[in-house]
Protein backbone atom coordinates (compact mmCIF):
# COMPACT_ATOMS: atom_id res chain seq x y z
CA UNK A 1 0.00 0.00 0.00
CA UNK A 2 2.75 2.23 1.03
CA UNK A 3 4.54 1.41 -2.66
CA UNK A 4 1.44 2.40 -4.67
CA UNK A 5 1.25 5.72 -2.63
CA UNK A 6 4.63 6.47 -3.38
CA UNK A 7 4.04 5.36 -6.88
CA UNK A 8 1.19 7.65 -7.57
CA UNK A 9 3.28 10.33 -6.04
CA UNK A 10 6.66 10.12 -8.25
CA UNK A 11 3.64 9.51 -10.79
CA UNK A 12 2.53 12.54 -10.28
CA UNK A 13 6.01 14.30 -10.01
CA UNK A 14 6.52 13.23 -13.50
CA UNK A 15 3.26 14.72 -14.68
CA UNK A 16 4.02 18.12 -13.05
CA UNK A 17 7.86 18.51 -14.48
CA UNK A 18 6.53 17.55 -17.82
CA UNK A 19 3.94 19.54 -18.06
CA UNK A 20 5.72 23.10 -16.34
CA UNK A 21 8.99 22.20 -18.44
CA UNK A 22 8.41 20.69 -22.20
CA UNK A 23 6.37 23.54 -23.12
CA UNK A 24 8.66 26.24 -22.36
CA UNK A 25 11.40 24.19 -24.42
CA UNK A 26 9.66 24.11 -27.40
CA UNK A 27 8.10 27.57 -27.23
CA UNK A 28 11.15 29.15 -26.38
CA UNK A 29 14.33 27.11 -28.03
CA UNK A 30 15.09 29.27 -31.19
CA UNK A 31 14.34 32.85 -29.10
CA UNK A 32 16.16 31.64 -26.14
CA UNK A 33 19.47 31.10 -28.65
CA UNK A 34 18.96 34.01 -31.12
CA UNK A 35 18.94 35.86 -27.65
CA UNK A 36 22.22 34.88 -26.86
CA UNK A 37 23.80 35.64 -30.24
CA UNK A 38 22.35 39.01 -30.20
CA UNK A 39 24.21 39.91 -26.88
CA UNK A 40 27.53 38.28 -27.80
CA UNK A 41 29.39 40.99 -28.39
CA UNK A 42 31.35 38.81 -30.88
CA UNK A 43 28.53 38.02 -32.76
CA UNK A 44 25.17 40.09 -32.98
CA UNK A 45 26.65 42.63 -30.78
CA UNK A 46 22.97 44.23 -31.34
CA UNK A 47 23.63 46.31 -28.25
CA UNK A 48 26.63 47.91 -29.84
CA UNK A 49 23.70 49.97 -31.40
CA UNK A 50 20.50 49.12 -30.00
CA UNK A 51 18.84 49.24 -27.00
CA UNK A 52 16.99 45.52 -26.00
CA UNK A 53 14.69 44.76 -23.30
CA UNK A 54 17.30 42.73 -20.40
CA UNK A 55 20.64 44.03 -22.39
CA UNK A 56 23.14 46.01 -20.29
CA UNK A 57 25.35 49.15 -21.06
CA UNK A 58 22.72 49.74 -25.18
CA UNK A 59 24.19 51.92 -28.10
CA UNK A 60 21.71 54.44 -29.23
CA UNK A 61 22.37 54.77 -32.84
CA UNK A 62 19.88 52.48 -33.89
CA UNK A 63 16.13 52.44 -32.38
CA UNK A 64 15.22 50.70 -29.29
CA UNK A 65 14.08 46.92 -30.91
CA UNK A 66 10.77 46.91 -29.67
CA UNK A 67 7.31 46.42 -30.67
CA UNK A 68 8.51 44.65 -33.43
CA UNK A 69 5.80 42.77 -34.84
CA UNK A 70 3.67 45.62 -35.62
CA UNK A 71 6.83 47.55 -37.27
CA UNK A 72 7.59 44.71 -38.85
CA UNK A 73 4.40 43.02 -39.28
CA UNK A 74 5.89 40.59 -42.10
CA UNK A 75 8.88 38.52 -40.60
CA UNK A 76 10.41 37.93 -43.80
CA UNK A 77 11.01 41.89 -43.98
CA UNK A 78 12.60 41.76 -40.46
CA UNK A 79 14.84 39.34 -41.70
CA UNK A 80 15.93 41.16 -44.70
CA UNK A 81 16.98 43.96 -42.53
CA UNK A 82 19.07 42.21 -40.36
CA UNK A 83 20.58 40.00 -43.28
CA UNK A 84 21.36 42.96 -45.26
CA UNK A 85 20.55 46.41 -43.90
CA UNK A 86 21.86 48.09 -47.09
CA UNK A 87 18.93 46.84 -48.98
CA UNK A 88 16.78 49.15 -46.61
CA UNK A 89 19.37 51.61 -46.59
CA UNK A 90 22.41 52.00 -48.79
CA UNK A 91 24.15 54.56 -46.24
CA UNK A 92 23.29 52.33 -43.12
CA UNK A 93 25.66 51.88 -40.92
CA UNK A 94 24.26 48.81 -39.56
CA UNK A 95 26.23 45.62 -40.57
CA UNK A 96 24.66 43.33 -43.27
CA UNK A 97 25.29 40.12 -40.99
CA UNK A 98 23.67 37.55 -43.80
CA UNK A 99 25.48 39.22 -46.50
CA UNK A 100 28.77 39.42 -45.15
CA UNK A 101 28.33 36.27 -43.06
CA UNK A 102 29.01 38.11 -39.82
CA UNK A 103 25.82 35.43 -39.08
CA UNK A 104 25.58 31.85 -40.60
CA UNK A 105 21.97 31.46 -42.19
CA UNK A 106 21.08 29.35 -38.98
CA UNK A 107 22.01 31.84 -36.54
CA UNK A 108 19.99 34.68 -38.38
CA UNK A 109 17.14 32.51 -38.10
CA UNK A 110 17.33 32.00 -34.47
CA UNK A 111 17.95 36.11 -33.85
CA UNK A 112 15.16 37.05 -35.99
CA UNK A 113 12.58 34.86 -33.87
CA UNK A 114 14.17 36.71 -30.88
CA UNK A 115 13.97 39.83 -31.99
CA UNK A 116 10.09 39.46 -33.77
CA UNK A 117 9.52 38.17 -29.93
CA UNK A 118 10.54 41.86 -28.40
C1 LIG B 1 26.77 49.58 -35.81
C2 LIG B 1 25.45 49.79 -35.32
C3 LIG B 1 24.41 48.70 -35.46
C4 LIG B 1 24.51 47.37 -35.09
C5 LIG B 1 25.71 46.63 -34.52
C6 LIG B 1 23.19 46.80 -35.32
N1 LIG B 1 22.35 47.73 -35.83
FE1 LIG B 1 20.41 47.48 -36.30
N2 LIG B 1 20.26 49.40 -36.92
C7 LIG B 1 21.27 50.34 -36.83
C8 LIG B 1 20.79 51.62 -37.35
C9 LIG B 1 21.58 52.91 -37.43
C10 LIG B 1 19.44 51.42 -37.73
C11 LIG B 1 18.47 52.47 -38.30
C12 LIG B 1 18.08 52.16 -39.71
C13 LIG B 1 19.09 52.48 -40.76
O1 LIG B 1 20.23 52.86 -40.48
O2 LIG B 1 18.75 52.33 -41.95
C14 LIG B 1 19.15 50.01 -37.44
C15 LIG B 1 17.92 49.42 -37.68
C16 LIG B 1 17.59 48.15 -37.25
C17 LIG B 1 16.27 47.57 -37.38
C18 LIG B 1 15.05 48.26 -37.95
C19 LIG B 1 14.34 48.95 -36.81
C20 LIG B 1 13.11 49.68 -37.25
O3 LIG B 1 12.16 49.69 -36.48
O4 LIG B 1 13.10 50.23 -38.35
C21 LIG B 1 16.33 46.31 -36.85
C22 LIG B 1 15.20 45.31 -36.73
C23 LIG B 1 17.68 46.10 -36.43
N3 LIG B 1 18.42 47.23 -36.68
C24 LIG B 1 18.13 44.93 -35.86
C25 LIG B 1 19.46 44.70 -35.49
C26 LIG B 1 19.94 43.45 -34.96
C27 LIG B 1 19.07 42.24 -34.69
C28 LIG B 1 21.26 43.60 -34.74
C29 LIG B 1 22.23 42.54 -34.26
C30 LIG B 1 22.24 41.28 -34.96
C31 LIG B 1 21.61 44.95 -35.13
N4 LIG B 1 20.50 45.58 -35.58
C32 LIG B 1 22.88 45.48 -35.06
C33 LIG B 1 22.54 50.14 -36.36
C34 LIG B 1 23.05 48.92 -35.92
Amino acid sequence: MRNAVKLVMAASVVALFSTAIVPTIAVAGDAEDGKAIAFNRTKGNCLACHAIEGGSLPGNIGPPLVHMKDRFPDKAKLREQIADATRNNPNTIMPPFGKLDILTPDELTKVVDYIYSL
